[in-house]
């Protein structure tokens, strides 16, 4: 019966009543901190196009892993940033490098904080690409032995999961039979499985240094017009080992987070890129629009649309406000 017997303000009118109908909650532990590390002491280099976030020394990532932990955030992902480069991505691999020595600090610091490792090269090659260079190519087949090594140094020195994001094929498949061979059957696999060539990403190279130095990553990340080749690549991954699906980034591509979560029995992440949340910093810095409010009704639709997890750059800002 339409209207005037159905009148849909009335489930509107208090903050009260709002509160006792509403759908979508966004919980502490629903987050997940993206950090940078990088070598040295007492560092906190600002990156300026991602205010409020910095290149952190260990001893300092240790203060911002103490707060998540505070806070009841879901975890940390880490991002190394190597003091040097090379061809072979030795830094992502080397059992004492960057992202291994802070797994290893911040285990032993805050230990109930659940730590994720990126798993990838595009950091630690002297080109920027997430892989073996071969002429002007990325060799496939030949970049999943850096990427086993690096997963299994992860958990070596004590990451409680590790999330590739390279978009090689087969490297779920390979990360899951060198963690079983190096006797972590247990460490689980968060996918970066629907991951895009976005122009998103822009602010987070210029945080972990890692812009390529030719070319692009289109040939490995997926063309931002494919939603079904999307949910192909995620079925790969279920069926190569992954524990978890993400998809990378999450505003743009509500429909396949929701495709994702109606299709696959398995938690499903989507990351608030960099850039995402640039935007968002530089219009409220702007006065145009009010920084809180945006945190949360983007944070809300990326729940709405399916993501039972959510790696984001408002992660303690976002558990601050709905603590
Ligand atoms: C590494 C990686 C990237 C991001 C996460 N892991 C960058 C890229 O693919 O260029 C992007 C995260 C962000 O923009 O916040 N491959």
């Amino acid at each position: 019966m339409p209207f005037p017997v159905q009148r849909k303000r009335r489930l509107r009118v208090s903050e009260s009543m709002r509160r006792l109908v509403r759908e979508t909650h966004l919980e502490p532990s629903q987050l997940v901190l993206p950090l940078f590390v990088c070598p040295g002491e007492a560092v906190r280099n600002p990156i300026s196009s991602m205010p409020g976030h910095a290149q952190l020394s260990i001893d300092e990532l240790l203060k911002d892993c103490a707060a998540a932990q505070e806070l009841g955030i879901g975890g940390v992902i880490l991002f190394g940033i190597p003091e040097s480069k090379d061809e072979l991505a030795s830094g992502a691999y080397a059992h004492d490098g960057i992202t291994q020595q802070a797994v290893r600090a911040v285990k032993t610091s805050v230990p109930q904080l659940l730590v994720m490792t990126d798993v990838c090269n595009c950091e630690y090659t002297s080109h920027g690409h997430c892989g073996k260079v071969a002429g002007n190519e990325i060799d496939n087949d030949a970049t999943l032995e850096w990427l086993a090594k690096a997963a299994v140094s992860h958990a070596v020195a004590g990451a409680d999961m590790v999330a590739p994001s390279d978009m090689m094929d087969g490297r779920v498949g390979a990360i899951r039979t060198a963690l079983d061979a190096a006797g972590f059957p247990n460490t689980p696999i968060f996918a970066y499985a629907a991951k895009f060539a976005s122009v998103f990403y822009g602010p987070f190279r210029e945080a972990a240094e890692s812009t390529p130095q030719f070319g692009d990553r289109r040939s490995y990340q997926m063309d931002p017009a494919n939603g079904r080749e999307a949910m192909h690549e995620m079925e790969l991954d279920l069926e190569e080992g992954a524990d978890l699906l993400m998809v990378k980034p999450a505003l743009p591509y509500l429909d396949l987070i929701r495709q994702a979560k109606d299709r696959f029995p398995v938690p499903i992440g989507a990351y608030q890129v960099s850039g995402e949340y640039s935007m968002i910093m530089a219009a409220a810095r702007n006065g145009w629009i009010d920084q809180d409010r945006a945190m949360m009704e983007s944070l809300t639709s990326i729940r709405r649309a399916g993501a039972d997890i959510i790696l984001t750059y408002f992660a303690l800002d976002a558990a601050r406000a709905v603590a």
